[in-house]
């Protein structure tokens, strides 16, 4: 029995590889430096769906079909208007989309070309339900999402009601494309659980989704910017993550289950948190975070993942910090959906054993006796 499943190979997959000693990635075949450096969010959907490239007719159809399927349901918006303004945007985003699934025209089809229709209107619904719900509960108007630019500029331009910066838009296109996928963590894997009991596609999202949403997972670049707010200036950093190792306490974005040395996405993410910081004049945040890597990589050999950088990259966007899981779950769930629909291809259902501790050999004792 491996606790937490350490390297236990559960599932056969050609969606992704990671590889944990020399720090690669791979969707598809494709390296993920290769990737970020020249696609973009759409091509990897499309990639990590159907197995390679598109062809510029394939590219064109899905970015449409990514563009005009970004509205939502007026019900699910009313609905929204009716939540309590505290609800965490992940929790407004689970419930959500398991609304989704009894408004979508395909709902009792479980075929695929069902489930990557399905998989296109939850992509493409998913960033308009994150940047709604921050617009709702800060009593903002909704506008209407726009279907003549990308995932990512509609995203901002839903959020902040202008369109953004175009680097502010490819910085976002890039931190999507980092996310899309990263085989069996553990949203997916709660993903593929669900997906082999032959539920619904909405069904396995809503599971991944509420996978996601914990501190150890998803969570970490949220904690991760409180982190640096609360040190606020780069000559406390040693103090404060020095205490904070000495009190055994994790520092969050640091560590990983499966890489042993640098986690490709972070490389990207540290030159656009740099990058930004440069153009906004206030590299603070870089300059902090660096300090922060070196100081836990020295006392603790441990390498930043994903989650480090994104926090100052998504704050320096102008992302509001508890929006920072959300975006993440706008790129995997890309990486979700294929997942399930590799899951659905070759199913078995999903039953490991656990070894018994628990007592042996009681006599029940009637209630009235106890
Ligand atoms: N800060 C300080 N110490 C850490 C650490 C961190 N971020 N991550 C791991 N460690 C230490 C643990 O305390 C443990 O030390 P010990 O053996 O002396 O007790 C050791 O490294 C192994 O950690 P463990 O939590 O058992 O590893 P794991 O493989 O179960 O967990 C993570 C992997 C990612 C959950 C873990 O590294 C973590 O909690 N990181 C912070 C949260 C985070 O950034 N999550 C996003 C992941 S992409």
């Amino acid at each position: 029995m491996k606790a937490g499943l350490e390297d236990v190979v559960a599932a056969t997959s050609s969606i992704c590889d990671v590889n944990g000693t020399e720090g690669r990635l791979i969707y598809q075949g494709y390296d993920i430096h290769d990737l970020a450096q020249h696609s973009t969010f759409e091509e990897v959907v499309y990639l990590l769906w159907f197995g390679r490239l598109p062809t510029k007719t394939e590219f064109e159809t899905i970015s449409r079909e990514l563009r005009v399927n970004r509205h939502l349901p007026e019900e699910l918006v009313k609905a929204m208007h009716a939540l309590p303004k505290k609800a965490s945007p992940m929790e407004v985003l689970r419930t959500s989309v398991s609304m989704l699934s009894m408004y979508d025209p395909d709902v009792n089809d479980n075929g695929r070309e069902a489930n990557i229709r399905k998989a296109t209107r939850l992509t493409a619904q998913i960033p308009t339900i994150v940047a709604y719900w921050d617009n709702i509960r800060n009593g903002r108007q909704t506008l209407a999402a726009r279907e003549d630019c990308n995932i990512a500029s509609n995203f901002l331009y839903l959020l902040n009601q202008k369109m953004p910066e175009e680097v502010s838009s490819r910085s976002l296109d890039i931190a999507l494309i980092l996310h899309a996928d990263h085989e069996l963590n553990a949203s997916t894997f709660a993903a593929r659980v669900a997906a082999a009991t032959l539920t619904d596609i909405h069904s396995a999202i809503v599971a991944a989704i509420g996978t996601l949403a914990g501190p150890l997972h998803g969570g970490a670049n949220q904690e991760v910017i409180k982190m640096l707010i609360k040190i606020d200036q780069p000559e406390r950093v040693e103090p404060y993550i020095k205490k904070a190792l000495e009190e055994h306490k994790k520092i969050m974005g640091f560590g990983h289950r499966v890489y042993k040395t640098e986690d490709p996405r972070a490389w990207h993410l540290r030159q656009m948190s740099e990058a930004l910081g440069k153009q906004a004049g206030e590299l603070k945040w870089y300059q902090m975070s660096r300090k922060v890597e070196e100081l836990v990589q020295a006392d603790k050999g441990l390498y930043a993942n994903v989650d480090f950088y994104s926090a100052s990259v998504y704050y320096m966007l102008g992302i509001p910090i508890d929006l920072f899981t959300p975006i993440f779950a706008c790129s995997r769930m890309s990486g979700w959906a294929a997942h399930v629909l590799e899951q659905y291809a070759n199913n078995r259902l999903i039953r490991p054993r656990a070894e018994y501790t628990g007592a042996a050999n009681l006599k029940y004792v009637p209630l009235e006796d106890r």
